[in-house]
C-alpha cells in the first residue's frame, strides 16, 4: 500500500484545497479531498485487468465548488430531506435552512459537503475530520465527525463514520457517490438487486410521508437482480414524482445491494450496519463534463446512499436520528469490488 498527501488547487474565493491518495499493491486507488470528504476517484480492476474509475467527478477544486450534485460528497449533519425545514426536539423547535423549496435537504445551504475537513492519510486509509459548530445550519450543539475511508487489499472500500455529540442533536451521514461503472455513459444498463422489500412512500416533493410501501409488484421490486433502467419509465406514481428512482429502501439486512456491468465486467456489492439506503437515479444530474473526458448526463449513474431513514424527524415509527450529548454513534458501509 502506499499514501501521498498533495494539492489539488483552489476554490474560486483562493481556499486552497488539498488530496489524499492511497494505492493498493494491486494497483486499486481511492482519491479523497478535503473540501467535502468528498471521492474524488475510486479505481478499481475490471475484465482484462483494466483499471476503471468507477465514480463521477471533477479534475478541479474549482468544479467542485461550483457544482450542486454532491458529486462524491460526505452530506449530512442530515442527509436527504427534511420536511418544512424544522423538527423538534426535547420541547424546542429547531429552523433549519431550507435549500428545496421549504424543505431542508442534505444538510442546508453550506452542508458538510461544502466544508474545508482536515484531512490525513495512513497506509491503507484516509481520515477526514471536522467540527460542525452549534447553530451550524441551524442544529443544535457541537458535532464532531470522523470519517475514514479505507482500502482493502482486496479492493473494498470501507467508509466509517464516528460521530460525537455536544447536544442531543439529529444525524444521519451518507457519501454520495454516483457510479458507473463503466467510467461513463449511461448507467440504466447496470444490473442491480436490492435486499429489501419495502420502500418510502414520497410525496411530490421527494419527502418520506412515513408510510412504508410493499415492493411487490411494482417497479421496485430488485429483489430478483435487473437492469436499473428496466421499469424506470413505467407509469408509476412513485416514479413519476422523482423523475425516476430517488427512494429510501428499507434494508432487510447488513447486505444491502449488487450492482455490475456486463460492459466493465465490474461488480460492486454494497453492505452497511444502516437500515435503509436511498436509491437515486441520478435523474437531476447537472449536464457537465466530468473528469476523464466524461460528460456527465442524466441517470448516467446510480446513487446508492446508505443511511437512516429520510424525514425520520417528522415520521412516527421511523428509526431515530437523535444522537445524544455526549454519545458517540458509529457507522459503517462497505462497497466491494469484484470482476464477472
Ligand atoms: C436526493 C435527490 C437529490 C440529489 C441531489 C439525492 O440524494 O434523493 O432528490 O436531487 O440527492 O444530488
Amino acid at each position: 500500500m502506499s499514501a501521498a498527501v498533495f494539492p489539488f488547487g483552489a476554490l474560486s474565493d483562493g481556499t486552497p484545497v488539498t488530496a489524499a491518495r492511497i494505492e493498493n499493491d494491486a494497483g486499486a486507488s481511492l482519491t479523497v479531498l478535503n473540501y467535502g470528504a468528498t471521492i474524488q476517484s475510486l479505481r478499481v480492476p475490471g475484465r482484462g485487468g483494466a483499471f476503471v474509475d468507477v465514480v463521477l467527478g471533477f479534475d478541479s477544486a474549482v468544479e467542485y465548488g461550483a457544482g450542486a450534485d454532491y458529486l462524491g460528497a460526505t452530506v449530512g449533519r442530515v442527509a436527504n430531506r427534511i420536511g418544512g425545514a424544522k423538527f423538534t426536539l426535547g420541547g424546542k423547535t429547531y429552523s433549519l435552512a431550507k435549500n428545496d423549496g421549504e424543505n431542508h435537504l442534505h444538510g442546508g445551504v453550506r452542508g458538510f459537503d461544502k466544508r474545508i475537513w482536515a484531512i490525513a492519510a495512513t497506509e491503507d486509509s484516509v481520515v477526514c475530520e471536522r467540527l460542525s459548530p452549534d447553530g451550524e445550519e441551524g442544529y443544535p450543539g457541537d458535532l464532531h465527525t470522523r470519517v475514514t475511508f479505507a482500502l482493502t487489499q482486496g479492493s473494498a472500500l470501507r467508509i466509517t463514520y464516528d460521530v460525537y455529540a455536544g447536544a442531543d442533536t439529529p444525524v444521519n451521514l451518507t457519501n454520495h457517490a454516483y457510479f458507473n461503472l463503466n467510467g461513463g455513459g449511461s448507467a440504466m444498463e447496470h444490473v442491480l438487486q436490492i435486499f429489501a422489500d419495502r420502500f418510502c412512500e414520497n410525496d411530490e416533493h421527494c419527502l418520506p410521508t412515513g408510510r412504508l410501501l410493499s415492493v411487490t409488484g411494482t417497479p421496485f421490486d430488485f429483489r430478483e437482480a435487473k437492469p436499473v433502467g428496466r421499469d424506470i419509465d413505467a407509469e408509476n406514481e412513485q416514479l413519476r414524482r422523482g423523475g425516476g428512482y430517488d427512494h429510501n429502501f428499507c434494508l432487510s439486512g447488513r447486505r444491502a445491494a449488487v450492482l455490475s456491468s456486463e460492459e466493465s465486467g465490474i461488480v460492486m456489492t454494497v453492505e452497511t450496519d444502516l437500515p435503509g439506503m436511498q436509491l437515486y437515479t441520478a435523474n437531476f444530474l447537472s449536464e457537465n463534463p466530468g473528469k476523464n473526458g466524461v460528460r456527465m448526463a442524466r441517470r448516467g449513474a446510480v446513487c446508492l446512499e446508505t443511511q437512516l431513514y429520510p424525514n425520520a424527524m417528522n415520521c412516527w415509527g421511523f428509526p431515530t436520528p437523535i444522537l445524544r450529548a455526549g454519545r458517540h454513534m458509529h457507522s459503517e458501509t462497505v462497497y466491494a469490488f469484484s470482476v464477472l
